[in-house]
C-alpha cells in the first residue's frame, strides 16, 4: 500500500518546509517537492501541518490502583489517544511486592494483546528488589525485552514506596547498563504524616488532596532523586513534574551538567489548585498526585518547557468515572482514586497554549510532544520524526481548526473531561499509524490489534 501526503507543511524537530511525503507499506521512503508519483491514495494536506504522530510517554491502562482499575484499557485508552494525534504510548506495567518482575510484562503483554490500535512500550514499576532474582529479571528487561525504563515511588509507603537504598540498587544497575529510572517524587512519608493529621481533624474534602501535598515534599524529593543518581552516576527522570518548587531542582542539576530529565503535564500547564474548590465533590476529579498547584506555576513549566529545563508533556492518563470510581472517597479525600483522564487532549491542548499563543515555536511543539519521547526512551529515529526509514507515524494536523474539548465528544471511557468546555485551536484531522490510516478526517478507520509492542533501545539523550 502506497501513500502520497501532498502539499502540507512538514515540521519536526528541526525542520519546517513544505514537501510531499511518500509512504510505502509502515515507512516513508521518499520526501520531496511536487512528488510525481502513482500512488493507492493520496492525501492532501494543503493548509494543514504534517508532523510526527505523537509519543505519550505517561500512560496507565487497565491498571489497579487505589482499590480500582482505571477506566481505559488498552483498546478504548489508544483508540482515543489516535483521535488527538498519539501514535504511540509508553504505559506502566506493574511489580506488586514480591512478585516477579518478569511476570509483571507478561501480564501486561496480555493486556495490551490485540487491543491496541497504534503501538505501545512499556516502563516497568519496580517495587521490590529484595532478591538478586529480580536484579537478573531487571537486566533482562533491559537487555532483552526492550523495556528499558523503571518507575520508582517515594510515595504511597506500604504500596508503592521504595526505600532509598532500592531506588540507588536500581539506578547503579540501570545506570551501568543504558536503563534509566522514572522517579515519582514526592516525600510520601511526610505527606503520610501530614494527611494523617487532616483526617484526625476532620478535613476529608478533595482539596484536602493537595493541602496535604505541599510543593516543598515534592521538590525534597526531586533533589534526593537527583542526588542518589548523582551518586550513583546514572541519569534520572522526574516524571509529573508539577510546579516552580521542584522545577527549580531539576534546572540547578542541569546547570551543573547533572543529566536529569523530566516531564510536566497539560493538567499542571492549564489547571490550578482553584478546581479542587468546585461544589458537588466535583473537585473529585482533579484528585491526581502531584496535586494541581497555585495557577502561577504555570508560567514557570511553560518556560521550564521553552528553555529545555523540562524535555517533554506527557499525560500521566489514569482515569477513573467520577461516578463509582472517585465517589469511594466522598467521605474521604485519601480514598479517592489518584489520576485524571488526558491522553487524547495532550496535542491540541499544547498547541493551542504553545503554539498559538506565542509560548513555544512550532519545532519546540513537536519536540516536546514526540522527538523528546523517542530519545529519552530509546524510540528514536523509529519514531518521534519525519524522515526516510522513519516510521510513517503521520499525523496531518489542522492548525486552523477550532473545538471544544468535552465529555460529551472524547473517546476516553471516562465520564468527565478536566477540560470541559476549553476551546482549543489545532486539531488533528488524520493519523497514520505505521503506514495504515487509523483517524481519517476525524473519524476512527483503525483496527484494534493493528498497533504493535515496541522494543526499545536504551536512553538515547544523556
Ligand atoms: O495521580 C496519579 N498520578 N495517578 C497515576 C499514578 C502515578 O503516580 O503516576
Ligand atoms: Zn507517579
Ligand atoms: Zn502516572
Amino acid at each position: 500500500m502506497k501513500t502520497l501526503i501532498k502539499n502540507g507543511r512538514v515540521i519536526t524537530a528541526v525542520d519546517d518546509y513544505y514537501g510531499d511525503i511518500l509512504v510505502d507499506g509502515e515507512f516513508i521512503t521518499l520526501i520531496g517537492k511536487s512528488l510525481d508519483i502513482a500512488a493507492d491514495k493520496v492525501i492532501d494536506a494543503k493548509d494543514k501541518l504534517v508532523i510526527p504522530g505523537g509519543i505519550d510517554a505517561h500512560t496507565h491502562m487497565d491498571m489497579p490502583f487505589g482499590g480500582t482499575t482505571s477506566a481505559d484499557d488498552f483498546r478504548t485508552g489508544t483508540l482515543a489517544a489516535a483521535h488527538g494525534g498519539t501514535t504511540t504510548i509508553i504505559d506502566f506495567a506493574i511489580q506488586t511486592k514480591g512478585t516477579s518482575i518478569v511476570d509483571a510484562l507478561d501480564t501486561w503483554h496480555s493486556k495490551a494483546q490485540g487491543k491496541a490500535s497504534i503501538d505501545y512500550a512499556f516502563h516497568m514499576i519496580v517495587t521490590d528488589l529484595s532478591k538478586a532474582e529480580h536484579l537478573e529479571e531487571v537486566k533482562r528487561l533491559i537487555d532483552r525485552e526492550g523495556v528499558t525504563s523503571f518507575k520508582m515511588f517515594m510515595a504511597y509507603p506500604g504500596v508503592l514506596l521504595v526505600d532509598d537504598a532500592t531506588i540507588f540498587r536500581a539506578m547503579s544497575l540501570a545506570g551501568a547498563r543504558g536503563g534509566l529510572i522514572c522517579m515519582h517524587a514526592e516525600n510520601g512519608v511526610v505527606i503520610n504524616e501530614i494527611i494523617r493529621q487532616a483526617l484526625a481533624e476532620g478535613r476529608t474534602a478533595p482539596k484536602f488532596h493537595a493541602l496535604t501535598r505541599p510543593t516543598k515534599a515534592e521538590a525534597e524529593g526531586v533533589n534526593r532523586s537527583i542526588a542518589l543518581a548523582e551518586m550513583a552516576e546514572s541519569p534520572v527522570y522526574i516524571v509529573h513534574l508539577s510546579c516552580h518548587d521542584a522545577l527549580k531542582k531539576v534546572k540547578e542539576a542541569r546547570d551543573n551538567g547533572i543529566p536529569a530529565f523530566a516531564e510536566t503535564c497539560p493538567q499542571y500547564l492549564f489547571l490550578d489548585y482553584s478546581y479542587y474548590e468546585k461544589e458537588n465533590f466535583e473537585g473529585a476529579k482533579y484528585v491526581m498526585t502531584p496535586p494541581l498547584r497555585e495557577k502561577w506555576n504555570q508560567d514557570e513549566l511553560w518556560t521550564g518547557l521553552k528553555m529545555n529545563d523540562l524535555q517533554l508533556v506527557s499525560t500521566d492518563h489514569c482515569p477513573f468515572c467520577f461516578k463509582e470510581q472517585k465517589e469511594l472517597g466522598r467521605d474521604d479525600f485519601s480514598k479517592i482514586p489518584n489520576g485524571a483522564p488526558g491522553v487524547e487532549n495532550r496535542m491540541s491542548l499544547i498547541y493551542n497554549g504553545g503554539v498559538a499563543q506565542g509560548r513555544i515555536s512550532v519545532n519546540r511543539f513537536v519536540e516536546i510532544t514526540s522527538t523528546s519521547a523517542a530519545k529519552i526512551f530509546g524510540l528514536f529515529p523509529r519514531k518521534g520524526t519525519i524522515a526516510v526509514g522513519s516510521d510513517a507515524d503521520i499525523v496531518i494536523f489542522d492548525p486552523k481548526k477550532k473545538m471544544t474539548i468535552s465529555a460529551k465528544n472524547h473517546h476516553m471511557n471516562v465520564d468527565y473531561n478536566s477540560y470541559e468546555g476549553m476551546e482549543v485551536v489545532g486539531v488533528t484531522d488524520t493519523v497514520l499509524s505505521r503506514g495504515k490510516l487509523v483517524i481519517e478526517n476525524g473519524k476512527y478507520v483503525g483496527k484494534a490489534g493493528d498497533g504493535q509492542f515496541l522494543k526499545r533501545s536504551t536512553v538515547q539523550l544523556r
